[in-house]
């Protein structure tokens, strides 16, 4: 049965961000989105990454993006932090948490984060320690769930031993990436039901970017099952630089459509977020890709 809340977390600053090609964006335009998402009620948002800036040129500025936000009560600004360097940027920039990231495909690891899955859960183990002793929670990342761009098929158990895995090392949550967006409703209840076998559903996020166009069928599917977590980017921003063709996220305002129509509630202002999707397109010259924010309208 559909969950009575979903909580959103809001990707674009870093996933819609991240695979930008032209000019690097300016810092104050990637602050002044953060700040217009928290306006608009999102109280979970993804700011940015501390990784290396010659692998991702346009989280280069992460730290002076995190420390220029103003902060509120109830927003929680979050950063992802592939390996110890990464988490002490977060800690001087004063993210409120983190997360790391691996994925069910070796593959895809390797031209991800130039490791194994099994050295990356490694390098995470002093990650998750300090990030504790700092008081930061921290989320994890499984990429590649229904699919992988170098290898094709990825098993849902792959899927599975990765997130028990992530969790037994102590991070709160799980988000299943469906990094490329190959997925269709079938296949994402069976991927979940795999993982569900060995971490409970609330302690997992759908991630699913909407390459194919079937995010939202996919979502659907997924709350069914109880996901009570989304992953979302405003105007559908992004895609991953390591994952070719991906496009970028399902566009929060079609998520948030979706659930209203659900009866769920998110405590989200769709206008508000619809004028947010307008204005950074605007910014980056991109067309904006939520058929919700088109349908409506700016104002
Ligand atoms: P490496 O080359 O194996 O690491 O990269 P290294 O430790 O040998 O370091 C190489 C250089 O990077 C050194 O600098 C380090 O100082 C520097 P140099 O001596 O050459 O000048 N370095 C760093 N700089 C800043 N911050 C750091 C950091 N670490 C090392 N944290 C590394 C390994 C992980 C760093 C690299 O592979 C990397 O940065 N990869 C980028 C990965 C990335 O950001 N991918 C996109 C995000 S994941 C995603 O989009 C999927 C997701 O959305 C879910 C989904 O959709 O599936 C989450
Ligand atoms: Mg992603």
């Amino acid at each position: 049965s559909f969950p009575s809340t979903v909580r959103l977390f809001e990707m674009s600053a870093r996933d819609g961000l991240q695979n930008e090609p032209g000019d690097f964006i300016a810092t104050p335009i990637k602050i002044e989105l953060i700040e217009r998402l928290a306006d608009a009620g999102l109280t979970h948002i993804e700011a940015a990454s501390f990784v290396s800036p010659k692998w991702v040129p346009q989280m280069a500025d992460a730290h002076d993006v995190l420390s220029g936000i103003q902060r509120r009560p109830g927003v929680t600004f979050a950063a992802l932090t592939p390996n110890l360097k990464g988490l002490e940027g977060a800690i001087a920039a004063k993210a409120d948490e983190v997360a790391v990231f691996s994925a069910a495909s070796e593959a895809f690891t390797q031209k991800n984060i130039n490791c194994s899955i099994a050295e990356s859960l490694e390098r995470f183990i002093p990650v998750i320690e300090t990030a504790r002793q700092n008081g930061i929670r921290v989320r994890g990342y499984v990429s590649t769930v229904m699919g992988c761009p170098y290898q094709g098929e990825v098993s849902p158990s792959a899927v599975a031993k990765v997130a028990q895995q992530l969790i037994e090392m102590g991070c709160y949550e799980v988000s299943l990436g469906d990094t490329i967006g190959v997925g269709t409703p079938l296949k994402a209840k069976r991927m979940l039901e795999a993982v569900t076998q060995h971490v409970p559903i609330d302690k997992l996020a759908a991630h699913f970017h909407d390459t194919y166009g079937q995010a939202v069928a996919n979502l659907y599917a997924v709350l069914e099952e109880g996901i009570q977590v989304i992953d979302a980017s405003v105007a559908g921003l992004g895609g991953c630089p390591y994952a070719k063709g991906a496009s970028g996220n399902v566009a929060t305002e079609d998520v948030l459509y979706l659930l209203e129509g659900l009866g769920i509630e998110t405590g989200i202002d769709l206008q508000k977020l619809i004028n947010t999707g307008f204005w950074i397109t605007q910014q980056l010259k991109r067309n904006n890709g939520s058929k919700v924010a088109l349908a409506k309208g700016a104002c």
